[in-house]
């Protein structure tokens, strides 16, 4: 029952990121299924609720890390990456082209120093430019 459920979605998603694309908006779709999802995370695929395990190596082996240093998270989805940065310490910018997605963020972590923004990777604030020690 649960492959079928994740054949579904994973059809679901196909099938929204084809639309989207046909309208020539490839990114439209992202929105649409977080939107859809209703605040349930196993309808968002790539939703593991814990930080990207090459993120998650790489952090473990690169510790310590100086103070206040600046991160962008580029595509942040539900802000795992983001707080397991702000947790060591950097001061984090993270963005995400869905309001859903960023909204859930804060939901989720409200007490985060994360600031969370919505913002189109190809359209970033100029200030965002040379900005940043760390982007993921
Ligand atoms: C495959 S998901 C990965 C999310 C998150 N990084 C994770 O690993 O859970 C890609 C994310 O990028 C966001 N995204 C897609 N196109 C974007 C764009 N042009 N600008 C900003 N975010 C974008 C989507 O909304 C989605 O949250």
């Amino acid at each position: 029952m649960f492959e079928q459920q994740s054949e579904n979605l994973q059809l679901h998603v196909k099938q929204l990121a084809s639309a989207a694309q046909q309208k020539s908006e490839p990114s439209a779709w992202f929105e649409v299924l977080y939107a859809e999802a209703q605040g349930d995370t196993t309808h968002i695929p790539w939703a593991k609720l814990a930080p990207h395990p090459y993120l998650q190596d790489w952090l473990t082996n690169h510790q310590p890390f100086a103070s206040q240093q600046k991160a962008l998270v580029i595509g942040c989805g539900l802000g795992d990456d983001a707080e397991a940065l702000a947790n060591l310490g950097f001061e984090v910018t993270a963005f995400d082209i869905s309001p859903t997605a960023i909204a859930w963020c804060q939901e989720r972590f409200p007490n985060s120093t994360v600031n969370y923004v919505v913002a189109d990777l190809f359209a970033v604030p100029a200030q965002w430019h040379q900005a940043f020690d760390f982007v993921f």
